[in-house]
């Protein structure tokens, strides 16, 4: 009998899930598993690359279990993965050198600096459709490659290999020492800065200019394709399931919310905060500060291409009031600390906790907050914490309006974050427009199951899945202009304090 599933791992900043999905793109199991975040230093972000491999085959398992289902069920997997943190790994041993560089990370600061003090901070902008900026993955290898005894001969030899978390798990996947793979998809690499987005093949000018041996760097294929099966003998429990999609998470949603036409968006709330506008076939180099990414590139067709505005700090300063500051035990407590207090009491909080991306790119950036007085108490600051995410939001969408020319109408979401009710209202004001979420909110992992079902003949088509993209949630703008553009101002004050901060 065919297989009636598909399984898509996604693999995020904070958490690792398994989802299988039905033919209809219906949730049938989910597993998910948080990994240890490590900051050695400040300003530093690491992942521990085997624990995130332990904890994917971890959810694959518990999934089955729960569905009942085993691993011929599934006609293929696919992969949506946090972007541009990356690793380097012993080929010989399949271990990794080093704990993976997470792409908040800001240890590249000083390196970021010097080259766009000799080259401008846009000097690869017009290949790669990215300002110079801590954000991406190029410096972070080169850090990798400087820092770790002997990587960079190994890795000229083509003993040490370089990957994003796709490739580090379709490597592992595919039977990791003995047959892995090692491959990455097109919108991942975009992510790294050293793929030219109009060859989508890694660009020589850039490998030189960063000091990146070639050898190291994974091929890169299309988002929808097999790239390989899964190996008895390092996947077993998946073993001879084809993978057969990968994507960058956010690519994923774009995806999975069948935003398929030029002009359409979307928003994800999760570690941080992610819009990206479908542009079509032709890249479009943003006048706003925006990035220009690949959207996806499904197999031989043409590759689309989107306009991204990326918020750093969004999911993950309700974590940071949670794990560092001890204000709320679970993260959902936000929203009722948040509406213990009538409003923000005038307090405002940048978390520009790894400078400012989108649309401002400073590096220089750190967070702060604003506005506080003996008036002020915890909710203020759980108010504040909430609506920095919203105020971001809205300078993202504006530049976006602005590069396309186009206005969006409503705002589509989803995430994690889309659970708070005070937040998407409170977008929805401060947009002065509807928000929609769709009914299934795991959009990202169903964008990398329809790369896979796609590349497999599960799915026929892109709109065999765009029919269920229906809204489940509307919020509409319920709060005076004059309102909205008093607290705009306030927090652009309190932006404008923390710019700076580290010259
Ligand atoms: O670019 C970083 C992004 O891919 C992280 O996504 O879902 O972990 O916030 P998320």
């Amino acid at each position: 009998m065919a297989s009636r599933y598909i399984g898509a791992i996604d693999q995020g900043t904070t958490s690792t899930r398994f989802i299988i999905f039905d033919e209809t793109g219906a949730i049938v199991a989910l597993e998910r598993r948080e990994h240890a975040q490590i900051y050695p230093k400040p300003g530093w972000v690491e992942h521990d690359a085997a624990e995130i491999w332990r904890n994917a085959l971890d959810c694959v398992a518990g999934s089955l279990e729960k569905s009942g289902l085993r691993p011929g069920d599934l006609a293929a997997v696919g992969i949506a993965n946090q972007r541009e943190t990356c690793l380097i790994w012993d080929k010989a041993s399949g271990l990794p050198l080093h704990n993976a560089l997470v792409w908040m990370d800001t240890r590249t600061e000083q390196a970021v600096a010097a080259l766009a003090r000799e080259r401008g901070a846009d000097c690869l902008r017009a290949k790669t459709g990215l300002p110079l900026a801590t954000y991406f993955s190029a410096l972070k290898l080169a850090w990798l490659l400087e820092q770790t005894p002997g990587a960079r001969e190994r890795a000229q030899d083509g003993e040490v290999l370089f990957g994003t978390i796709d490739s580090w798990l379709i490597w592992n996947l595919t039977g990791g020492a003995k047959s892995g793979l090692h491959v990455t998809d097109a919108t991942n690499a975009s992510r790294t800065q050293m793929m030219n987005l109009a060859t989508l093949q890694w660009d020589e000018e850039i490998l030189d200019l960063f000091g990146i041996p070639r050898a190291c760097l994974p091929e890169i294929r299309s988002s929808s394709e097999v790239y390989g099966h899964c190996a008895a003998h390092s996947a077993s429990i998946l073993a001879g399931v084809p993978i057969a999609g990968a994507l960058g998470d956010q690519h994923g949603a774009l995806l999975g919310q069948a935003r398929l036409r030029p002009g359409d968006a979307k928003n994800t709330y999760g570690t941080g905060c992610f819009m990206l506008m479908n542009t079509g076939t032709e890249p479009r180099v943003s006048s706003n500060g925006l990035i220009t990414t690949l959207g996806y590139k499904l197999g031989g067709a043409a590759p689309v291409y989107a306009l991204e505005g990326s918020v750093a700090i969004a999911g993950a300063l309700v974590q940071w009031l949670r794990d560092n500051l001890g204000l709320i035990r679970e993260s959902h407590e936000i929203e009722a600390l948040a509406r213990s207090v009538e409003d923000n009491g005038d307090v405002y909080f940048v978390p520009a906790f790894s400078g400012l991306y989108a649309p401002r790119w400073r590096g220089d950036a750190r967070g702060i907050v604003a506005g506080l007085t003996r008036h002020s108490n915890k909710g203020h600051i759980a108010r504040a914490a909430l609506e920095a995410t919203a105020y971001q939001t809205r300078e993202v969408l504006a530049a976006m309006e602005g590069d396309a020319g186009v206005a969006v109408a409503e705002l589509r979401v989803d995430g994690g974050m889309t659970d708070n009710e005070l937040l998407m209202q409170f977008q929805a004001d401060i947009l002065e427009r509807p928000v929609t979420r769709p009914a299934m909110i795991e959009t990202t992992a169903l964008g990398a199951a329809v790369a896979a079902g796609l590349a497999v003949g599960f799915w026929r088509s892109l709109e065999d899945i765009a029919l269920h993209g229906g809204a489940e949630r509307r919020w509409t703008p319920q709060m005076a202009r004059a309102e909205s553009a008093r607290l705009i101002a306030s927090w652009e004050k309190a932006v404008q304090r923390s710019l700076g901060w580290r010259d």
